[in-house]
């Protein structure tokens, strides 16, 4: 087991040139050293084939640092992280390279953390090469970066791989979505709640639904995207992490473990979807050009890269079931896709309606308690109730209106932190509390690969395509107008 510590470490990053070191890690590291959160000795060593020394990365680490973070850097504070920054480099096909990094990281005891920022099919040098050079011991930790493989298979092989190098208590599944402020809130709404708490089945809720849209398109990302399309990129994780923690039983104890266990619970009971009925449960589309805030953007298949006919998913519609006592009967509808009308993550939960109905105007009968779990931007939580209208009249009139806790705002804005960030800080520290297990990641690709077989042997029914800028295809709204239901509406 690995014990919480304050200790120096040595970061050693394996893609250092890559999106996500520019994107996220290297903010957050700045942010890190901000909030002064990074021990004195603790170093970053950035890794890849380039030719570079120390010096350039540095000059290239800044240029990065100061386009991708989100306010001005400060002299003082990028002085002190760039002190920590080393190159150094490896062809991670190179074995003999890794003796290099052990030479670095032999100038000091540091604890070491491995941050595979890397495509999947990398992993299983880095992990070769760590092992020859005895780079793995305790207590060292590995993070590595969702999504992990691209089926149930690869990814078994990279966990198998994995398994024979670091132990699972070294081990660190990115998912990000588990650092963010209001998916960590979801545990306390539900469980410190009493009036949630009893009110969370079947018995009282009527069906929910969980939205994340995004406006941004695949971000010349065309080789890893391609691949991976909107349900591995999105739903084989991020999706499917909010749907487990918003439907799991209340663990035993908030540890890594006890929540863990309840998730995967959870996933063991999604109910299959494969061809027989893919036509039934699942939406595909893929964007065309259109116009994002007023901007013009291009297709999918114009993208930089782009191969014209890929059938690849930019946006999914998914309605799951669960086979449990809790939850049979209650649908729960996924939407997440690219290029849509606004960047938004929604949960929106609709309690059913009294059996009898007391108040018999028209208006009364449309009227229904719901749930509204903002979850960015600008998270907050809102509340339809129904109530009277005041006045005279004889007969009640009723219409809904609108209780909002902004609590995230008001009071602690300062207090919230990147997802980055926090998971950074918690690998740093061994908490493995926001991280993903085996488990969880097997358990999610074995609902998952059924569904990208079904949309592989439909061919003659291809992803349907939707205008960028909108909410995706026509089949989204039909497959709730099925069921007599219509997506809550963004506003
Ligand atoms: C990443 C995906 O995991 O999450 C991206 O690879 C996606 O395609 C991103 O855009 C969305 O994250 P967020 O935090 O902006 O919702």
């Amino acid at each position: 087991m690995i014990i919480e510590t304050n200790q120096a470490c040595d970061l050693v990053i394996f893609g250092a040139k890559g999106d996500l070191t520019k994107r996220k890690l290297l903010p957050a590291l700045y942010k890190l050293e901000k909030s002064k959160k990074i021990h004195e000795h603790t170093r970053i060593i950035a890794t890849g084939r380039a030719d570079w020394n120390t010096q350039k990365y540095i000059k290239i680490a800044e240029k990065e640092i100061k386009y991708f973070l989100n306010e001005e850097i400060n002299i003082f504070i990028w002085k002190k992280l760039s002190s920590r920054i080393f190159f150094c480099n490896i062809d991670v096909y190179k074995p003999l390279d890794f003796f290099r990094l052990k030479k670095i990281l032999n100038e000091k005891k540091n604890i070491i953390v491995y941050y595979c920022a890397v495509p999947p099919n990398t992993l299983d040098s880095i992990f070769i090469g760590l092992g020859n050079a005895n780079l793995n011991m305790i207590p060292s930790r590995i993070v590595l970066e969702k999504p992990l493989g691209i089926c149930l298979k690869t990814s078994k092989q990279i966990n198998d791989q994995l398994s024979k190098y670091f132990l699972e208590s070294q081990i660190f599944r990115i998912d990000h979505y588990l650092g963010k402020e209001s998916i960590l809130n979801l545990l306390a709404l539900r469980f410190a709640n009493s009036f949630f708490f009893y009110n969370w089945s079947n018995e009282t809720i009527d069906h929910i639904q969980i939205t994340v849209s995004e406006e941004v398109g695949i971000e010349d990302r065309w080789n890893y995207f391609d691949t991976m399309g909107q349900m591995r990129d999105m739903v084989q994780n991020h999706l499917l992490q909010i749907l487990t923690i918003l439907t799991m039983d209340q663990p035993k104890d908030i540890t890594s473990e006890s929540i863990r266990h309840e998730k995967v619970k959870i996933l063991r009971t999604l109910s299959p979807i494969n061809i027989s009925n893919i036509n039934k449960y699942t939406v595909r589309g893929q964007y065309c050009s259109g116009f994002v805030k007023g901007e013009k953007v291009p297709a999918y298949s114009e993208e930089n890269g782009a191969n014209k006919n890929s059938q690849t998913e930019t946006f999914v519609a998914i309605k799951v079931n669960l086979n449990n006592n809790k939850w049979s009967g209650i649908p729960i509808y996924l939407r997440t896709g690219k290029r849509l009308a606004h960047k938004y993550s929604e949960i929106v939960v609709f309690f059913k309606k009294n059996p009898i109905n007391l108040f018999k105007n028209s208006q009364s009968e449309l009227l229904q308690n719901k749930l509204i779990i903002r979850l960015e931007p600008n998270a907050n939580i809102k509340f339809d109730f129904i109530h009277k209208i005041p006045g005279l009249e004889q007969e009640y009139k009723l219409e809904s209106s609108q209780m909002k806790s902004n609590y995230f705002h008001q009071k602690y804005s300062k207090n919230i932190i990147d997802a980055y960030e926090r998971l950074l800080f918690e690998s740093i520290r061994g908490i493995q509390s926001l991280f993903v297990c085996r488990d969880e990641v097997e358990e999610a690709w074995k609902w998952i690969d059924p569904i990208i077989e079904g949309w592989k042997n439909t061919e003659n029914n291809p992803p349907q395509l939707y205008m960028s800028g909108t909410w995706g295809p026509k089949n989204s709204d039909l497959l709730l107008a099925h069921d007599n239901r219509y997506w809550h509406e963004f506003n």
